[in-house]
């Protein structure tokens, strides 16, 4: 049971603001993501969090202690780093137990919880292995256990899945999800991956520049982002420039190339420079189904076939290059240089001012 509190944090290196004037609550059980490109600041954020880090300026508070001046071992957290950080020289049992000893837990107890730890990780059996025995996956899970084992009131994860192959990654992140909701910890989870952020986080903080770029849910973040920075960060999205026209009182028309784009609202004045962030799922092949929305013509340059979904790759009549995704089916039998004609909702679609 415990709310972390980061109030203003600072930490500069030479000239580089890593960590800018950041305050964050996360709630008591939440699931905390910091998502942001390399050299952002996440891991350094966490290091302080986790005391491997000074703090310059501002403090950090579990509920209503302070824990900015502790050490690392008087933290009460669990970390998890990308390299696993498992002793090579150690059984399984021995790297899960590393904590406890260090604790000077009594031997029978650190037996019992050691047994404990490999099972929620599903690593029973496990316990007298050497390190080199195991997969990648597996090192991951015993770096896990040895998180747990101390009953941290907090788990701090670095980019844990970073090392593994795709389908383990999403095997490993749902795992990662439901220790940390049925242990009921406060966990900070670290990524670059927005699929990854958006797939087990409860809110999400987009860093930039060691600032916090947005903060919110994964919806939120994914339908509603602030910035044309973080519509373009989460995830795959046409950003197209384009000049705003006339308002009708329901949408805007806003010229990119020779292409007109509706967009609900007013979004600019007339003759501003906008940025459009369409996202390739929100145009659809033209149908009947879909009279009275606006339509948008491209042609077909290459298609990506990715199994559930289709990449189309168009350029609409100027050149400007977009793309769609679409299900299966129809788009399958089309040849480069086809004409399609897609239809959109202007309400799925965000405007920004140009920079
Ligand atoms: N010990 C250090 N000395 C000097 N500069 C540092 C140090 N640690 C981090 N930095 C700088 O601080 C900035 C933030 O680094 P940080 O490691 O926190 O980024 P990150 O978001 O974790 O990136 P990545 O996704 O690549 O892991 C970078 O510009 C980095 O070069
Ligand atoms: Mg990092």
């Amino acid at each position: 049971m415990t709310t972390i509190r980061l109030d203003a944090l600072t930490r500069t290196f030479g000239s580089v603001r890593a960590v800018d004037d950041i305050s964050i609550t996360v709630a008591d059980g939440e699931f905390f993501t910091l998502l942001g490109p390399s050299g952002c600041g996440k891991t350094t954020l966490l290091r302080m969090i986790a005391g491997f880090c000074d703090v310059e300026r501002g403090a950090i508070f579990f509920d209503d202690r302070r824990i900015d001046r502790l050490p690392a071992h008087r933290r009460d957290i669990g970390m998890v780093f990308q390299n696993y950080a498992i002793f090579p020289n150690l059984t399984v049992e021995r790297n899960v137990a590393y904590g406890l000893r260090a604790r000077r837990i009594e031997p029978r107890q650190i037996a019992a919880r050691v047994e404990t730890a490999l099972e929620r990780v599903r690593l029973g059996g496990y316990a007298s292995r050497w390190p080199h025995q195991l997969s990648g996956g597996q090192l991951q899970r015993v770096a896990i256990a040895r998180s747990l084992v101390i009953e941290p009131a907090v788990l701090l994860f670095d980019e844990p899945l970073s090392n593994l192959d795709a389908q383990l990654r999403t095997q490993m992140r749902v795992e990662i999800r439901q220790l940390q909701q049925s242990l009921g910890l406060t966990a900070i989870y670290v990524t670059h991956d927005q699929e990854e952020a958006l797939a087990i986080s409860d809110r999400i903080a987009v860093l930039r520049n060691g600032r916090i770029e947005q903060v919110g849910p994964p919806e939120s973040i994914y339908q509603e982002p602030r910035t044309a920075f973080v519509a373009e960060f989460m995830g795959a999205t046409n950003m197209l420039a384009g000049v705003a026209g006339a308002f009708d009182g329901a949408t805007t028309a806003v010229s990119a190339g020779q292409t007109e784009i509706r967009v609900n609202g007013r979004v600019a004045a007339p003759g501003d420079r906008v940025m459009l962030s369409i996202r390739p799922e929100i145009l659809r092949p033209a149908g009947a189904d879909r009279a009275g929305l606006p339509r948008l013509r491209a042609r077909l340059v290459m298609r990506e076939f990715l199994g559930s979904l289709v990449r189309l790759h168009m350029t609409l009549a100027d050149g400007t290059p977009i793309r769609v995704s679409v299900l299966g089916g129809d788009v399958l039998a089309l040849r480069p240089d086809a004409e399609l004609e897609f239809t959109y909702d202007p309400a799925q679609i965000l405007a920004f001012p140009a920079p």
